[in-house]
Order: structure tokens, then C-alpha cells, then sequence
């Protein structure tokens, strides 16, 4: 049967995002040459040697082809074997395929053999590098198949066959080394490099950890015929590897793509391609891109981009899962060299347009130090935050090992540009190493006072360390990060410090970092803080802490927001009530993403949305100039959508929510804060439902059914709008915040009957205007009242022709404060020339908003309908969300002051619970947003209750 739901849906069914960036093929090899041939049929060795105490003898007893093969016995150790020098064969930065044949000698049991590259880089550490492997029989001829690139300058180049088998004797024939491809014309680090398997051979992919097996099959493809199959895998982090140390170096950008597919049988699971880099033999991973539930039914992009922000001495990509040993096919790999734009020389410093009004910082890495994107940050920020490497896992990552390499890296750079440092955190339920919650045997620390004692010190240890180092730098910390938890009844998040200590923990870290860092002023940092329960919950903490004397100098607010979430008025709201604390307040990791949800996911976003967010900004910078006097800096989480963390976070999708775009040019958002005026046009657009309300400048019911939609002016004056349609009419609704009280304080309303949006006034075009104290212009019905902090207006204008459902209105609404001369619009109609339609945004009537009188009632909840349950309104599902058919029901409603009462009856011929997701078992869903804001996602609120017909039930909501 359908499975069926009822009073609505949320499928949150997030599909793989297919990331970013189209890599380029590069440009294929000519025709391949043969640079080596060995066939042993003169009789001679033919410059192969023999290795430690191997023998090398031209034996005729087992040709692989012709009359003789190379004969190798006498070896004591592994690496003993035949050995050739190559080179001045094998040109650096070119591609050879390398084909040989191997047989072990009568009587020997299988053994592993290996062709291996000694390799020694001029001026550097001899290397090994794995060319090729298979099974050696004494039953048969092996062949050993394998791609060998190298790029840096070296000294030395010997080919090896050796074996696992340290005493067994072997015939090697026929091997040949051909140049599949030549030497890049450019630079070997921006050539770029494709794997396609088509050839037969793993061109330079290669077994990761060892145990795994890495081989070209024929069995799938995304493209071609062939692929790379990794089995035997004996942990998630086990892959196929490429080597790219000398394709990307530090400071330029690369584009890396590659498909990935599940084995036939395996379980989806989340893959990622990773990067491992090593510095003197310390190692650093990072995750390029990722692709979620990837399975075997179908091929999945993983792409991203990365800039390379430090030394290496060596690099690898390589294809993991998150998690298990699935076996997996990766096919038609690319990395492409990503040329730099030059950043935009000529448009102004964002820290100069802010000067008067705050510091502007942005969140960094190491890579953001080097090339176009120090250039970005050294000419429009003040201050950097290191965005991951002051945090516990970078700085202490085993117990009394400190490693400062990339925290050093940034306060170097910040120190040479005169730029300030934030730090960024000394504790954090996140990104902390689980040792600093164990015992050294492993075992977790409990609530004990031992425990306790062991993890103070600990934490006292770390932080002398870390602020230490930094305490003539740093000037603000990140002592304390997301510490809040709301959903608690104390609101305090129960991470293993609080259950371990209490709040002890706080107390004890900003007691130590004012020690140590005695210049730094001392942030407590949380992120939502801009929502009402968070935000009590959060001042309620500092206020107490506070009082006890912990030396907390301010908030950090981190507003991680998107273009419609929070509202401005409710993040306002977070600034004057910690205002009131007498604390600083810092705006932390500011960042508005593209994304309305938590599960959207697009290839890209249309420009209204890109622009929409510029405007976003420009209200939001507006906002923190008016708190400038209590905000001592601003924070953006990232310089430009290039590095932005919201491409992994919740999952894996595009976003672009900074202030410069993927090539580091200026994007709306930088324009929103620096000249608005620059800011792109845009049309928004606005549901108009069905309803009439009566013009008499009251609020009655219907006004108070949706949210009114923003509009804002630089300053104070702003105001909520919200309209109505019936045959005649089209109803506006205006809440105005203007505390100085002019009578000729107006709104003008702007109206394009058939929405041509032409530059110029046709028929059906009018403007209208409104004035504070009720006067207006003819041909509309209109009525104004004062109100705590302005002047609520109502108005009726005559539609020409009839109202139609989905018709489209052109409409603007401008309102102006004569006391400041300011104006403020919904479509961005400020000062342009009124007569300009197409300026103006649109309107879509709609059908009426969703009503229900609820009455009063308290049944008991047992299954059965009560008697009262009789004369309750009933409300039945009419709209089909997944499917066309299946089940139906009634609902019926009742309310007291503690709860309200849904009584569903359900119609369903065939029951069915056997899907392991809750969503997919026959079940009722209730949405209720209790303060009924009508937002996209949930707010605080906000719950869905699922119960399934056999009373199974599941929530979920923000309120835990
Ligand atoms: C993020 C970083 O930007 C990512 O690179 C990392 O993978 C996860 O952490 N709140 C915080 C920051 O306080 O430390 C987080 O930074 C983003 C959310």
C-alpha cells in the first residue's frame, strides 16, 4: 500500500550533494614510447645487478617468451633482488607504465613480490615507492603491472623486484617501461593529473595502509570500461592513495574530483576524499570533500577544492568511508590546477568603511596566509580567529604534546601584517581529544573527585600552555565555547566537563587564562544566542558567574544565521539584554548561508537568493552600527565561500554565505555593508492569502494569522507588512516603528495591476500614499491608529480586474520618517523614481491562510473518544503529499491551558509498521508551532509528533 501521512509532511530525505566544482580534464599523452625493454635474449644481464647478496644469472631453463629470463638466487633479506638504474630513463613529471614477469623457481610456495622504486630526491631522504605487485607461483608467469610518476629533481632512480619471501628464488622476464605520458609543458604543480584506469594499469593509485588491495577491474566503470576496486579493507581509513607532492603546492588552489561506488551487497555508508600531508614525519588529514549514503547502485561525485597552506614532505589524496571496510569501485579522478583571480584591487577595505564602528575579523587557516587570499585578509580585515588551530585537538593532541605549527603559522602572519589575533578555544565539548576524558588505560573519568581533580589539572595545563604562549598577542579569547544548553532545566550542556565537574570547569579556565593572559579580554562564546530560550538561558549563566567574581569580560555571539533566520528584531533583542550585564559583546563567527533549512540541497543558487543575501547583510551591518557603542568587533566565520565550513556542515552541500565568492571578488554581501546603492536589483516575491479584514486601522484575527515581513532603513525606522486579497480588493497591513511622531510621516504603497514591470507608469499603475496621521490620496479606503512605538496603518486597494487565484500583483511599500528623513522599502524602492515598476516586487494571491476554531475541553487520553470529543470542530487531510491514494481521516480539536488534544480517526485497509524508519510506518504526524510564527525550520517551539498506529511515537523539534 502508499504509505500515507497526515496534517502534512516533512520529508527530510537529504540526497547526496554532488559538490562543486566540474573539474577540467587535462590534457591526454601523445603515443606512448618504450623507454626500457629488458628480454634477456643476448644472453647479458642488461644493466640489472644484483641487490645485497643476490645473484644474477641468464638462465634458459624457464623462458616467459624467447630462450632466456633473468634468474635470480643467494637472497638473505626482503629488498635483495634484481635491481636496474633508471635514471636517466624516466624524466621527472612524466608517466610510465611499468610491465614485468615474474615466476618463482621449482618447488617455492606463493610469495608476494613487489616492483619498488629507490628513489633519493636531490638534497633529500632516500624513499621507497611501491610500482607493482602480485602473487609469485612456481606454477606459472606473474605479471606485474604498475604507473610510475615522480616529480622533484633526484639523484638517484633504481628499479627493484623484490619479495615477501626473503630466501626465494625467481625468473624475471620481459619488462618494459613505457612513457604514457610526457612531461607537462608547465609547471609540474599546475599540469593537474587524471585517472581514468582505462589502460589497464592504477596509474600511480596505489594501497594506502598495505593490507588493502588496489586493482584496475573491468567489473563497473563511470566511465569507460574500466575502474579501481579496494578490497581486503581492514579499517575505514584504509583507501586507495595517489601521491601529489609536486602536483599542488603551497599557496595555489586545486580542483579535485572523483566517482565513487559501493561493491555489489555492501551497506550505504558516508565516503569522503582526504588529504594526508606530513611535515618531518608529523601527520595532518583533512577532508576534501564528502558524499553522503553513497551505495552500490549508483556513481557519486566527490569534489572539492583546496589550497595548500603549509609546508610538506609528503602528500597524498585518498578515498575512505566513514565508517566499516565496504569494499568500493573510484573512477575518472581529476585534479586541476585552479588559477588565482587577482583580488579586486580597487574596491574599498571593508576595516576602513567600518572603522568608525567596529573592528571586522574573519576566521582563517593556514592556507589563508599565503598568495591571493593573504591578500584579502591583509586588505579588508583588522583581526583573524584562527578557525581550527588554537582548539584543543590541533594544539594538544596527546597528553603534554604541544603542537603549535599552524596556530604559529597564523599569529606570524597576523604579527608581520599588523592584524590583530582573537584566540579561539580553550574549552570545548569539540574538537577535544577523547584522552583528555580518559584514564590512561582508557577507561572514561567519572563524576568522582579524583576524576575531577585529574581533569582540572588537565585543563589548567592545557590553557597555561596555550594562552600562555600567545599572551602578548592575543587579545580576546574564546575562553569558554557552547557551553549553553537550553533544553536543560539548569541550561547547562551536560558535556563531560560539566558531569565531570560541574561548573568548575569555567571557573577554573578563565581563572587560569586572566593568569596567564592577563592583557586578553575573556569571551564566553555560544552559538543561536539570538533565540529567546538560548538567550536566557545563556545571560542567566553569565550573570551568575559573573557575580561570583569569574572574570568574564564579555559574550561572544556567533550568529550563525541564514537569509531569513533570525530575525533581525530577535538578534536585536540579544544585544540590548546583554547590554544590561554591563558585558562586551562580540559578534563571533557571523555567517549567512544560502540555505533556508537544514535540508535543502542545490547546485547552485539562483542569483536572487545570492542577492537577497546581500540585502540580509546590509540590514544586519545596519543593526551593528547601531550597537556599535556595545559591540567591540565583528566576526565573519571565513574570508570568501572558498573555505567556508557550511560545505560540510549539517552535511555535505554547496553554500556560499561570506562576503566574497569562490574567486575572492566582491559578492552583494560585501556591497550590502559597504554601498548598499550597489547592491543588485531584486524582485521579491510575497504570498498574498485570501481573506477580508476590515479597514478600520484595528489588528483583528486575520492580521494576526502570519508573520508581517520585514522592512528596514539604516536606522530606526522600520516596519512588518502583511497583505490580503478578495475579488475587489487588495488589503495591506502595515506596523510601523517610528518613535518620532511627525504627521506627515507616511507610507506610500505602490501597485502595478497586471505586473508588466516596465520602467515607466502604464494603466493599472498607481502609487499611494498614507500619512501618519490618516490623511491620504483618493482612490483607496485606508485608516491609521497609533501604537506603543509608532502608527499601525490599514488600507483597501480596488483591484481593476477581479482578483484571481495565482494572479500577480507588481507591489512596493515604502515607509519615511520625516524626523530623519529616512525611508525604508520592501523591494529596495528607496530614492529611485517611483514611477520605475520594474523595481518593485510581487505579490501572488493565494488561498486563505489555514483556520480552525478550537474548542474548549480536557478528554481523557485512552484511545477511546469521549463524549466531549462530540461537538468538536473536525478538520480532515485534503491535500496528498507523497502519493495519490491510500488512507484518509478526520481530526478533531480541543484545548485547555495546559494542552492541546488531538482526536485522529483513521481509514487505512492495510496496516504496515515494517520499514525501520519511524517516517515510513502508517502514522499520524502533528505539526504545531505554538507561537505560531510561520517560520521555515523549526524555531524553539516548534515540534512534530509522529504516532504510529501501534501508538509507537517520535518527536522532534529544537526543544530536545
Ligand atoms: C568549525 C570549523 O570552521 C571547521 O573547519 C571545523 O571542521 C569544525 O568547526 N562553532 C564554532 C567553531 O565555535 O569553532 C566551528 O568551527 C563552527 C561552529
Amino acid at each position: 500500500m502508499t504509505l500515507r501521512r497526515f496534517l502534512g509532511v516533512i520529508a527530510a530525505l537529504v540526497t547526496v550533494a554532488a559538490g562543486t566544482v566540474a573539474a577540467a580534464p587535462v590534457a591526454r599523452a601523445a603515443d606512448p614510447v618504450v623507454v626500457l625493454a629488458s628480454d634477456f635474449e643476448n644472453g647479458t644481464t642488461q644493466g640489472w645487478f644484483g641487490r645485497g647478496s643476490a645473484a644474477l644469472a641468464v638462465s634458459p631453463d624457464a623462458p616467459h617468451a624467447g630462450a632466456a629470463s633473468l634468474l635470480t638466487t643467494g637472497r638473505t633479506a626482503t629488498w635483495n633482488g634484481p635491481g636496474r638504474d633508471v635514471l636517466g630513463l624516466l624524466a621527472p613529471g612524466a608517466t610510465y607504465a611499468i610491465r614485468a614477469q615474474v615466476r618463482l623457481a621449482p618447488g617455492a610456495a606463493d610469495a608476494a613480490m613487489h616492483l619498488t622504486m629507490q628513489r633519493t630526491p636531490t638534497g633529500g631522504a632516500q624513499t621507497f615507492e611501491r610500482v607493482a605487485s602480485a602473487t609469485g607461483t612456481a606454477a606459472g608467469w606473474a605479471e606485474l603491472l604498475g604507473e610510475y610518476s615522480y616529480q622533484a629533481d633526484s639523484s638517484e632512480l633504481q628499479l627493484y623486484l623484490e619479495s615477501d619471501d626473503a630466501g626465494v628464488s625467481y625468473y624475471l622476464d620481459d619488462l618494459t617501461i613505457t612513457q604514457t605520458a610526457p612531461p607537462p609543458n608547465g609547471p609540474p604543480d599546475e599540469a593537474g593529473a587524471v585517472s581514468d584506469f582505462e589502460g589497464g594499469t592504477t596509474q600511480g593509485w596505489s594501497s594506502r595502509i598495505g593490507r588493502e588491495t588496489v586493482a584496475v577491474t573491468a567489473a563497473d566503470a563511470h566511465g569507460g570500461q574500466r575502474s579501481l576496486l579496494t578490497s581486503n579493507r581492514a579499517a575505514a581509513f584504509d583507501g586507495p592513495a595517489f601521491n601529489v607532492l609536486g602536483k599542488m603546492t603551497k599557496g595555489k588552489k586545486y580542483a579535485l574530483s572523483v566517482w565513487v561506488k559501493l561493491a555489489p551487497g555492501e551497506p550505504a555508508v558516508d565516503m569522503r576524499l582526504s588529504l594526508e600531508r606530513r611535515l618531518a614525519g608529523t601527520q595532518a588529514f583533512q577532508t576534501i570533500a564528502a558524499g553522503n549514503g553513497v551505495t552500490s547502485g549508483q556513481w557519486v561525485q566527490l569534489s572539492g577544492t583546496f589550497v595548500l597552506g603549509v609546508d610538506v614532505d609528503f602528500l597524498t589524496v585518498y578515498v575512505e568511508t566513514a565508517g566499516g571496510t565496504a569494499s568500493f569501485y573510484i573512477d575518472d579522478f581529476a585534479l586541476t590546477f585552479l588559477p588565482a583571480k587577482p583580488i579586486q584591487a580597487d574596491i574599498p577595505s571593508l576595516k576602513d568603511v567600518l572603522s568608525g564602528d567596529f573592528p571586522i575579523g574573519a576566521a582563517a587557516s593556514p592556507a589563508d596566509t599565503v598568495g591571493e587570499k593573504a591578500k584579502l585578509l591583509t586588505k579588508h580585515f583588522s583581526s583573524i580567529t584562527p578557525g581550527n588551530a588554537m582548539k584543543w585537538d590541533a594544539t594538544e593532541p596527546t597528553e603534554g604534546n604541544f603542537t603549535f605549527g599552524d596556530a604559529d603559522t597564523l599569529a606570524s602572519f597576523a604579527a608581520a601584517n599588523g592584524i590583530k589575533l582573537r584566540g579561539h578555544t580553550l574549552v570545548w565539548h569539540s574538537q577535544t581529544p577523547d584522552w583528555v576524558f580518559q584514564h590512561p588505560d582508557g577507561t572514561p573519568l567519572t563524576a568522582n573527585p579524583a576524576d575531577k581533580a585529574l581533569l582540572l589539572r588537565r585543563l589548567e595545563t592545557h590553557i597555561r600552555a596555550v594562552a600562555g604562549r600567545y599572551a602578548d598577542q592575543i587579545y580576546a579569547w574564546d575562553v569558554a565555547n557552547e557551553v549553553v544548553d537550553e533544553n536543560q532545566p539548569d541550561g547547562l550542556r551536560r558535556s563531560p566537563w560539566y558531569v565531570i565537574t560541574g561548573l568548575d570547569y569555567l571557573r577554573t579556565a578563565f581563572r587560569v587564562a586572566h593568569e596567564v593572559a592577563p592583557k586578553a579580554k575573556l569571551f564566553i562564546n555560544d552559538y543561536n544566542t539570538e533565540y529567546p530560550r538560548k538567550r536566557v538561558a545563556f545571560f542567566n549563566l553569565v550573570r551568575k558567574l559573573r557575580a561570583e567574581g569569574v572574570p568574564i569580560d564579555g559574550v561572544g555571539h556567533q550568529l550563525h544565521i541564514n537569509i531569513e533566520r533570525q530575525r533581525l528584531d530577535e538578534i536585536e533583542k540579544t544585544f540590548q539584554a546583554f547590554a544590561k550585564l554591563g558585558v562586551e559583546q562580540q559578534v563571533t563567527e557571523l555567517d549567512v548561508s544560502a540555505n533556508f533549512d537544514f535540508v535543502q540541497s542545490l547546485p547552485s543558487f539562483p542569483p536572487d537568493v545570492i542577492a537577497a543575501q546581500g540585502y540580509r547583510y546590509r540590514d544586519l551591518f545596519n543593526l551593528f552600527r547601531r550597537y556599535r557603542d556595545d559591540l567591540t568587533a565583528v566576526t565573519v566565520w571565513g574570508s570568501a565561500d572558498d573555505g567556508t565550513w557550511l560545505k560540510s556542515f549539517p552535511f555535505p552541500r554547496l553554500d556560499q554565505p561570506l562576503l566574497f565568492d569562490e574567486d575572492l571578488q566582491a559578492k552583494p554581501a560585501y556591497w550590502g555593508i559597504v554601498d548598499p546603492s550597489r547592491l543588485p536589483q531584486l524582485t521579491r516575491t510575497l504570498r498574498t492569502p485570501a481573506a477580508h479584514p476590515r479597514v478600520d486601522g484595528q489588528r483583528d484575527l486575520q492580521w494576526t494569522l502570519l508573520p508581517g515581513t520585514d522592512v528596514f532603513s539604516a536606522g530606526k525606522l522600520r516596519g512588518q507588512f502583511q497583505t490580503r486579497w478578495d475579488g475587489r480588493f487588495l488589503y495591506v497591513d502595515v506596523e510601523v516603528t517610528d518613535p518620532t511622531r511627525d504627521p506627515a510621516d507616511a507610507v506610500d504603497l505602490f501597485v502595478d495591476q497586471d505586473n508588466a514591470k516596465t520602467t515607466t507608469f502604464g494603466p493599472g499603475d498607481a502609487k499611494y500614499r498614507v500619512r501618519r496621521d490618516g490623511r491620504h490620496t483618493a482612490g483607496l479606503i485606508a485608516a491609521t491608529r497609533p501604537t506603543a512605538t509608532g502608527y499601525r496603518m490599514e488600507a483597501a486597494i480596488p483591484l481593476r480586474a477581479a482578483g484571481t487565484l495565482d494572479r500577480p500583483l507588481g507591489f512596493d511599500l515604502r515607509l519615511s520618517d520625516v524626523h530623519s528623513g529616512q525611508t525604508a522599502s520592501w523591494n529596495d524602492n528607496q530614492q529611485a523614481q517611483d514611477t520605475d515598476t520594474s523595481r518593485w516586487g510581487t505579490l501572488t494571491l493565494a488561498t486563505p491562510v489555514g483556520q480552525v476554531d478550537v474548542g474548549r475541553g480536557t478528554p481523557v487520553i485512552d484511545g477511546t473518544p469521549d463524549r466531549i470529543w462530540a461537538h468538536a470542530s473536525q478538520v480532515s487531510p485534503q491535500v496528498h503529499v507523497t502519493g495519490t491514494a491510500g488512507a484518509t481521516a478526520t481530526a478533531k480539536l480541543l484545548w485547555d491551558a495546559s494542552h492541546l488534544y488531538v482526536l485522529a480517526t483513521v481509514h487505512d485497509p492495510t496496516l504496515d509498521a515494517s520499514s525501520p524508519n519511524a517516517f515510513e510506518q502508517d502514522s499520524v504526524e502533528l505539526f504545531v508551532d505554538p507561537d505560531n510564527s510561520k517560520n521555515t525550520g523549526y524555531n524553539d517551539d516548534d515540534g512534530q509528533y509522529r504516532i504510529n498506529f501501534n501508538n509507537a511515537q517520535t518527536i522532534s523539534g529544537n526543544f530536545g
